[in-house]
């Protein structure tokens, strides 16, 4: 049984993480399959974006554990580099990527989560960083991207505390954009990516990159960053559509060139 799933619903791409009895936990052949799927979709000339979600009560509950059982310091390293060049292929896709958390988002759950682009939860949904409550550290790179999107101070308290907070409060924190009753929150997902499926690609994918990029750089390079890509995007085979569509009040029809 492969223990994810990748599927084409139309422009929108689903990978369904399916080791439900685990509670979806990551281990490494997980990884490594979640690595091989964005290399492909990378690759799909027509994915426009991506939702990426898990099967039964669980987003991800976790790394897994029984693997992690007997690792030493060399076995956990590299499992920690694994799972983080995993995560950062998925997180430097061209598309946009959505996490339809539909239950546990745990440790390196919640760390896939926000390894995407933006996250929908399930009413149901939890979240939370417990390794302290192993022993352990998050180790997926939930120290730097959880930091990014919750700010510090919510970041510690995950971190540090250990305890799981519930969907409402995801949402007030920032870490989740937006809530859904369970049995809609895919199909919401994928709705969402069928629509950014009718935006410019070059666009979506240059914005997305001078996001990424720019958030670790310094103000002014970023600016840089932004008027460089404005000049490249506005000099694309889309923006000349784009505007001619608008102006001739007609849909545009985008080659993503
Ligand atoms: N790894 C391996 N197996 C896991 C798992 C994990 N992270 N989380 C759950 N499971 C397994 C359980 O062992 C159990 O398996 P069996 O039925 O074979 O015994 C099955 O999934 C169902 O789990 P529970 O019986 O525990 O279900 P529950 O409803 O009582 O509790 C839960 C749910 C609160 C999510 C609980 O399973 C839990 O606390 N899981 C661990 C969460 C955690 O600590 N995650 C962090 C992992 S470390 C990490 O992620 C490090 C990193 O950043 C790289």
């Amino acid at each position: 049984m492969e223990p994810i799933r990748s599927e084409r619903r139309g422009p929108v791409r689903v990978i369904t993480l399916c080791r439900p009895k685990a509670l979806n936990a990551l281990d490494a052949s997980t990884l490594k399959a979640l690595l091989a799927a964005a290399a492909e979709i990378r690759e799909d000339p027509d994915a426009r974006a991506l939702v990426l979600t898990g099967e039964g009560r669980a987003f991800a509950a976790g790394a897994d554990i029984a693997e992690m059982k007997d690792h030493g310091v060399a076995d956990a390293e590299a499992f920690s580099r694994l799972g983080h060049a995993a995560f950062s292929a998925l997180e430097a896709l061209p598309i946009p990527s959505i996490a339809a958390v539909n239950g546990f988002a745990l440790g390196g759950g919640c760390e896939l989560a926000c390894a995407c682009d933006w996250i929908y939860a399930s009413t149901r949904a939890r979240f939370g960083q417990p390794e302290v409550n192993l022993g352990l550290i998050p180790g997926f790179g939930g120290t730097s991207r959880l930091a990014r999107r919750v700010g510090m101070a919510w970041a510690k308290e995950l971190v540090l505390g250990g305890e799981p907070i519930d969907a409402e409060t995801a949402l007030r924190i920032g870490l989740a954009n937006r809530l859904f009753e369970p049995d809609a929150l895919v199909d919401a997902a994928i709705a969402t990516g069928e629509t950014i499926a009718t935006k410019g690609p070059v666009a979506v994918a240059a914005a997305k990159r001078i996001l990424l990029e720019g958030q670790d750089a310094d103000v002014r390079v970023a600016h840089e960053l932004e008027r460089s890509a404005f000049g490249v995007v506005a000099g694309s085979e889309d923006a000349r559509e784009g505007k001619a569509a608008f102006l001739e009040r007609r849909d545009p029809k985008f080659s993503g060139r």
